[in-house]
């Protein structure tokens, strides 16, 4: 995709888009553009409406924007004019800026507009080509001032929150662990991040015994994937964060088999998924951050040679685990992503991203993230960079009062209280248990923000959620 800026559309030709804000309904001025004029009986700025006009070749979207705008509603309405108004698309696209937008509008605005140009329909015979997805699509600012580092920037995160939609969205006989693995290979060769992928045998070797017995009842191999991207810019202090991300390709519940919503459990790696793209993200920003990321890839599967509830297992860190649900599977793998990454990294933040419980979206719904950490100035920063851009996170606690929740007669620890009670809560005490007391760990209980409705499909489908707020977390760490 071409950028270029324009300082107005007098020899354009092709699809102009012009963001107009709310007027008075019953305005005798008419908006005008161009030579072009909208009375306000017709179209007034008013959000979610938009108006189209042909003139001289040209054609006109005026899209309403309301009164007021914010980062994530301006990056929906661009979203929706790019995936609903497909067809009024030339591939030369002038996108007027108005005078009072920031560059964080302006990167909304653009992120959406590549983001309309998702198509649910990967295995349909008759795929359609969205012009923005067309090899040579320009896309011209008209503004006085320049904003093209920042439309970039823009493109850039649409283009991980695209690939994050991929992964989350193929099917699970498509994206299984290898699939994920392959992913992170191409990816850090092309943007730059190291990938080590440790299969069976090695995981074998090396003690992940909590992630392996998640992935003994597949066909599907495991596959821990270790990215490390190290910024090439020279810098004093380079701060060091260390990613986990759950990569449970399919959910069946194993022999705890899943009475409900078992349909949509191959978003069960979109934690994972929001790591992936945020690593690629990461790394196509140049971030001057060293990050390493880990993404323990399974499938957890009903079969004869399946972990059994009761079964005790030996996890990475030296700590035993009773098994008393096989469908609590999520904190089972965090718990040797995240012993691993300690042991082996150090870094010195830490955040992990799950879809880990019903519990979670039972408590907030589809409208955050659960947050947990003892850590206020991560939590403060994590959920100031998602309000910033419509990725909210609220907490709940880590109070040692639940920790008898996982205590264990058999073991050292047990991967679920048998109470269908503060399931959320005791999950995240589950994975404390695994951080030795690192002082700056934040888990994310993405359940209900990774995966859901809106007006984009007809089904459940990816969000993306995640890929924003972990690359924008760190950029400002
Ligand atoms: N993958 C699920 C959690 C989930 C629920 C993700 C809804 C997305 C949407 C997780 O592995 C799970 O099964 N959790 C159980 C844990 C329980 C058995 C302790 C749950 O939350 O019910
Ligand atoms: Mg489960
Ligand atoms: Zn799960």
């Amino acid at each position: 995709m071409k950028t270029n800026t324009l300082p107005n559309v007098t020899d354009f030709s092709g699809t102009i888009l012009i963001p107009v804000f709310e007027t008075y309904s019953k305005s005798i001025v008419p908006i005008t553009f161009n030579g072009l004029e909208v009375t306000s009986k017709v179209f007034f700025g008013k959000k979610d409406t938009h108006y189209l006009a042909e003139k001289n070749n040209n054609t006109y979207v005026f899209i309403g924007l309301g009164k007021e705008i914010d980062y994530k509603s301006l990056k929906t309405t661009f979203r929706r004019i790019s995936s609903k108004q497909k067809e009024n698309f030339s591939s030369n696209v002038a996108l007027v800026i108005p005078e009072q937008f920031t560059h964080d509008h302006v990167e909304a605005m653009i992120s959406g507009l590549l983001l309309g140009t998702y198509d649910l329909g990967h295995f349909k015979s008759d795929k359609n080509v969205h012009p923005f997805l067309e090899p040579v699509f320009s896309l011209n600012l008209v503004s006085e001032k320049d904003y093209l580092s920042t439309a970039k920037k823009g493109i850039k995160i649409a283009k991980a929150q695209l690939a994050t939609y991929n992964l989350v969205d193929l099917p699970p006989n498509t994206v299984n662990p290898k699939y994920l693995a392959n992913w992170a290979k191409e990816t850090g060769e092309k943007y730059g991040f190291d990938v080590e992928v440790l299969g069976y045998e090695a995981s074998k070797i090396a003690g992940l015994g909590a992630f392996l017995a998640v992935g003994k009842g597949s066909e599907n191999e495991p596959q821990f994937i270790i990215m490390n991207y190290t910024p090439t810019t020279e810098v004093e202090h380079v701060k060091h964060v260390g990613l986990v991300g759950k990569g449970i390709t399919f959910d069946t519940g194993g022999l705890n088999i899943k009475t409900a919503g078992m349909l949509h459990m191959k978003c069960d790696m979109a934690g994972g998924g929001a790591v992936f793209g945020a690593m690629q993200l990461i790394a196509d920003l140049q971030l001057p951050v060293k990050v390493t990321a880990i993404v323990p890839c399974a499938e957890n599967s009903v079969d004869a040679k399946s972990f059994l509830p009761s079964d005790v297992i030996h996890s990475y860190s030296g700590h035993s685990i009773e098994i008393i649900d096989t469908d609590a599977e999520g904190r089972l793998i965090l718990a040797d992503g995240l012993s691993y990454l300690i042991k082996n990294f150090k870094p010195e933040y830490i955040v992990d991203i799950a879809t880990l419980t019903g519990s979670s979206v039972g408590t907030f719904g589809y409208e955050c993230g659960a947050l947990f950490t003892k850590n206020t100035e991560m939590a403060k920063k994590l959920q100031e960079n998602g309000d910033a851009i419509g990725e909210r996170l609220w907490p709940l606690p880590l109070w040692d009062a639940y920790k008898s929740d996982i205590e264990s007669d058999i073991a050292d620890v047990k991967n679920y209280s048998g109470k269908p009670v503060a399931g959320a809560i005791s999950a995240a005490k589950f994975l404390e248990y695994f951080t030795q007391e690192h002082k700056a760990w934040a888990h994310l209980d993405v359940a209900g923000v990774a995966f859901g409705d809106d007006e984009f499909a007809k089904s459940k489908h990816a969000t993306g959620y995640g890929v924003h707020l972990l690359t924008k977390f760190i950029e400002n760490l």
